[in-house]
């Protein structure tokens, strides 16, 4: 018997490019090579205790589902949050609380599109809006950022070029994922008139507001025009609070509309989890600015000394990251995906190894970013000093091959 098909949409689904090298990290490990993780978002900060703490509250006897538009308390504190630190006026009827921003992208897509439509993406992009993207039907349009330009945002014609008569969208990832650009408030302004003008909306990923550097200050959105229907604003706890695992984003918009719509979407998925949410409502009704200023400036050294140790090997060309823990590096090599292959398949120096993720998978268009390697940093400065003195080692290995 032929096998029964699968959907078109489960087929068109792209693997996640930086899990895709995973089992060979893993057959490394094995081999007792330790393997520096650079692959991956995944901080190794400490959660916060005012999380924990929250846990050991529940005395609920029944784990209920919560309410679908999320937790009351957690709305109300996330609210109270980003007012204090954004100084806007959000109210906490305009949150839904999502697994993670996750299910907020794809309640967004859901909402604001119908099969078929489009949404202007920015090009090295966060690889899994193409799975959001499939998983609702919808196609993502890219407008390329040049590494020539530290991947700042193209002028605007270029990005009207693609508006169509499908376009719903503009989606934004500030600071982004995976260059570690961050979009000035100037710059948002352009993307905000552009969308007022030709009917669209501004959706604006926040996954890694506060952590930029330098002379930026966290800016939301919100922040250009908060009352306005174009505007919505996908959060998470995940980084910011190191709290990826425990599963909590939202979407956040003034728009009624968009609002009443996305909770018919969160109505049909019952609740997001119950205990999470309120510890999360704990947490962000107690914890100190501190815990931030903390984490962004143990990130701004990681910066510093991932930058100055890039710059030191031959041949690698890199962009000083404004933002988030990542950044996008050009390697003396001729695909970056094969060098990423034979670090963890061929090489380690000293009994280590080094994963990086090949930034090809983060291109919608085919032939970019060959040469170019994503890198996260969420090891502390000892261990990127390590992976990256290692990483120079494989290239100069790699070469005389
Ligand atoms: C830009 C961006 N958006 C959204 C997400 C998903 O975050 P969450 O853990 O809140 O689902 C990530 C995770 O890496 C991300 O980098």
């Amino acid at each position: 018997m032929p096998k029964t098909a699968l959907s078109k949409r489960a087929q068109n689904t792209p693997p996640s490019p930086i899990r895709k090298l995973a089992p060979l990290a893993i057959n490394a490990g094995k081999a007792g090579i330790h393997v520096y993780k650079l692959n991956i978002g995944q901080p190794d900060i400490e959660s916060p205790r005012e999380y924990f703490e929250g846990l050991r509250l529940f005395e609920e006897k029944v784990i209920a589902y919560e309410e679908s538009q999320g937790n009351e308390r957690l709305c109300r504190a996330w609210s109270k949050y980003i007012n204090r630190t954004l100084n806007i006026d959000t109210r906490p009827e305009q949150f839904i609380i999502t697994v993670g921003a996750s299910e907020a992208l794809v309640f967004t897509f859901m909402t604001c599109c119908d099969p078929g439509d489009e949404i202007i993406v920015f090009d090295p992009t966060y690889a899994n809006y193409l799975g959001f993207a499939a998983i609702a039907g919808i196609n993502l349009v890219p407008v390329l950022c040049r590494m020539e330009d530290n991947f700042a945002l193209p002028v605007r014609s270029r990005i009207a070029d693609k508006i169509s008569d499908r376009t719903r969208a503009v989606l934004l990832c500030t600071p982004n994922n995976p260059t570690g650009t961050v979009c000035s408030k100037e710059e948002l302004r352009i993307l905000f008139d552009l969308c007022e003008e030709r009917n669209l909306f501004l959706i604006v990923d926040e996954t890694y507001r506060e952590f930029v550097y330098d002379d930026f200050e966290p800016i939301s959105a919100l922040n250009l025009e908060p009352k306005s229907d174009r505007i919505i604003v996908i959060d998470s706890l995940s980084k910011r609070f190191s709290l990826c695992g425990a599963r909590i984003g939202c979407l956040l918009t003034p728009n009624e509309e968009v609002l009443a719509s996305a909770l018919k979407i969160a109505q049909a998925r019952l609740a997001a989890p119950t205990m999470s949410q309120f510890a999360s409502a704990y947490m962000l009704e107690n914890i100190k600015d501190d815990f931030l200023e903390r984490v962004t400036n143990e990130f701004r050294a990681r910066r510093n000394k991932l930058y100055a140790a890039l710059k030191e090997i031959p041949g690698v060309i890199a962009h000083k990251p404004q933002g988030a823990f990542y950044t996008v590096v050009q390697l003396p090599v001729e695909d970056a995906d094969a060098f990423a292959t034979y670090m963890l398949d061929k090489f380690s120096y000293d009994g280590k190894t080094t994963f990086i993720a090949p930034a090809a998978g983060f291109y919608m268009q085919g032939s970019q970013g060959l040469q170019q390697a994503r890198i996260a940093y969420v090891l502390n400065k000892n261990d990127i000093g390590e992976a990256i003195a290692v990483m120079a080692k494989g290239l100069e290995s790699y070469s005389r091959r």
